[in-house]
């Protein structure tokens, strides 16, 4: 049990599982009340329960506007302000070739993935502003920073996210709020166990997998690396970072490899075409 964010409230939506949920437990153990936001209305109610009277469970879909306006204000209202707004649901959504990806699909995957994240956005900074503090903090993703990691539709909202964070981070300054996103590469969590293995509760076989890709040698990332991120970008510790899309992805978009090629072994410094030495 910390007090790294003793006193605040905050409000997370796709708390019912995953890094959301992880992310619940790490900042109720840091000493905040949170309300937590989802459409898996019993695994939600389920956390909710087990971390007590600081934490309530809002049906909310994040697809709705007065959905996620309902998230904000219901935090007000059970706890009296609101510290922190995490905008972390999120789901793969449409998967395939550009050529065949359904328009109705695509619309479907950017409802949740950056629609969502506006309404989350926008309705934080509505409450956040009267009190001139507040972070807000968004999902984006490694296929959010860089080509080929995601299908099309999640890969444009995660870019998108980051381009959301930065633009709001500009506007919402002068009123004390802060706004950063976060990076994850694949991280051990349902939503990663059904990408790799077809089975959203194979999470031993997400793990195998991911201890074997990871660019630190047999660690894989974990649904709680994300939250000590959120923690982090949640807390008063991180009170001068704003605009920040922090990657929570041992090095992969900077280079990491678990198969890096270097230079571990030394060799003559090579001078011009062959010669070596000094
Ligand atoms: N796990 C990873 O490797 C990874 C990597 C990069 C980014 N992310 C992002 O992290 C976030 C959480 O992912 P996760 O891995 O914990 O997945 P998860 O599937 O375990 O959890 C996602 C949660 O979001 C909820 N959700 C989905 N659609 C919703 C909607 N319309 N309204 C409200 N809630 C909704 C789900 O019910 C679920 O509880 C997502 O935004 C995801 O894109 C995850």
């Amino acid at each position: 049990m910390g007090s790294r964010l003793a006193g605040k409230v905050a409000a997370i939506t796709g708390a019912s599982s995953g890094i959301g949920r992880a992310a619940a437990e790490l900042f109720v153990a840091e000493g905040a009340q949170v309300a937590l936001g989802d459409i898996q209305d019993d695994a939600g109610r389920a956390v909710a329960d087990a971390l007590g009277d600081a934490a309530r469970f809002v049906a909310c879909d994040v697809t709705s506007e007065d959905d996620v306006a309902g998230l904000v204000d219901a935090a007000v209202a059970e706890f009296g302000q609101l510290d922190v707004m995490y905008n972390n649901a999120g789901i793969v959504g449409a998967v395939g070739p550009i050529d065949s990806t359904p328009a109705a699909e695509w619309h479907a995957s950017l409802d949740v993935l950056l629609h969502g994240v506006f309404y989350g956005v926008k309705h934080a900074a509505r409450v956040m502003k009267p009190n001139r503090s507040g972070s807000i903090i968004s999902m984006s993703s490694t296929a959010g920073v860089m080509g080929g990691l995601g299908p099309h539709a999640y890969a444009s909202a995660k870019h998108a996210v980051v381009g959301l964070t930065k633009n709001a981070a500009a506007e919402l300054c002068r009123f004390g709020i802060r706004v950063n996103c976060i990076a994850p590469a694949s991280m051990v969590t349902p939503m990663v166990a059904y990408a790799h293995t077809g089975d959203h509760t194979n999470i031993d076989g997400a793990l195998a997998e991911l201890s074997e890709s990871s660019p630190l040698a047999g660690r894989p990332g974990l649904a709680t690396d994300v939250a000590h991120a959120a923690l982090w970008l949640a807390s008063d510790d991180s009170g001068y970072t704003s605009g920040h899309c922090l990657a929570t992805d041992a090095g992969f978009t900077t280079g990491s490899r678990p198969d890096a090629p270097g230079f571990a072994d030394y060799a003559p410094m090579i001078r011009e075409a062959g010669r070596t030495g000094l």
